[in-house]
């Protein structure tokens, strides 16, 4: 994947009024695959230079957050030797583009349940993400066994335990206080949420966050998204007038 040269029109995108947190619904690996006659696992390998190429985008202009949602807690119900490649493709992820996260300022996080993940995949990632806990230039989070609704259980089961043990008061509870158990705390909320592929849903991703995020789907399979796309995207998102609910 070639980084950035002059043909693109990176010039075009106001860099004073970017989303802060971009996250995407990277959708479609499958039927691009079907497409190129290939198997599901070639569509995923591919859905991963995508990966590689938005993330150094967001660097290069100076997004701060970036989310993907690259496995969601229904993707479990796959067959075992897709889910067993997407693992195998992750952890591959890892190790080959830590160097360049650290020489880029890019920290890593995780959102979702990390414990179910296997456990050499577990190993990589907390490795990444203590060798990357000092960057700030771009924090690169993703989400991993993630619903939207696991997170949001989590989150009650836990303030009732805070209440059941008297550190907090029911009546104290407030959006700051959900905020703060999410597995999203300390990050703001996304601006911009992408959804490749076409799809018209949410499919379980950050319900509670995304209640003033602009929304822009696009018919590109994920494999096919590139920089040009993305900065066309950002352009739509700056013309936009966001009033969260006021005049
Ligand atoms: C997205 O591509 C990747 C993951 C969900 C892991 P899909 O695998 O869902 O591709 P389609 O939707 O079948 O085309
Ligand atoms: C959403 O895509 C999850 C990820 C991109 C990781 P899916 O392909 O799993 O969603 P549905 O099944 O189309 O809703
Ligand atoms: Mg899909």
């Amino acid at each position: 994947m070639s980084s950035s040269s002059s043909s693109d029109n990176l010039s075009e995108v106001d860099t004073s009024n970017l989303p802060s947190h971009v996250a995407i619904i990277m959708d479609g690996n499958g039927r691009w695959a079907k497409k190129h006659r290939l198997s599901r696992i070639q569509g995923h390998e591919k859905g991963s230079d995508a990966v590689r190429a938005v993330v150094r985008t967001c660097r290069e202009i100076g997004v701060s957050h970036l989310t993907l949602y690259a496995f969601s807690t229904e993707n479990w119900q796959r067959p075992k030797k897709e889910v067993d490649a997407l693992m195998a493709l992750l952890n591959k992820f890892l190790r080959s583009e830590q160097k360049e996260m650290q020489e880029k300022n890019i920290r890593l996080n995780v959102i979702g349940q990390i414990e179910r993940l296997p456990q050499d995949v577990r190993r990589e990632l907390n490795k990444v993400m203590t060798l990357t806990e000092k960057n700030n230039a771009l924090y690169l989070h993703l989400a991993l066994s993630y619903g939207g609704r696991a997170e949001i259980v989590r989150m009650v089961q836990e303030l009732i335990k805070k209440c059941k043990m008297g550190q907090i008061q029911p009546e104290a509870i407030n959006e700051q206080l959900i905020n703060e158990h999410l597995y999203t705390q300390g990050i703001p909320d996304p601006d911009l949420l992408i959804r490749t592929s076409g799809e018209m849903r949410i499919s379980n991703f950050l319900l509670w966050q995304i209640a003033y995020t602009e929304l822009y789907i696009t018919p590109t399979l994920w494999p096919d998204f590139d920089k040009q796309e993305f900065l066309q995207i950002l352009k739509d998102y700056q013309r936009r007038e966001r009033r969260f609910g006021r005049v």
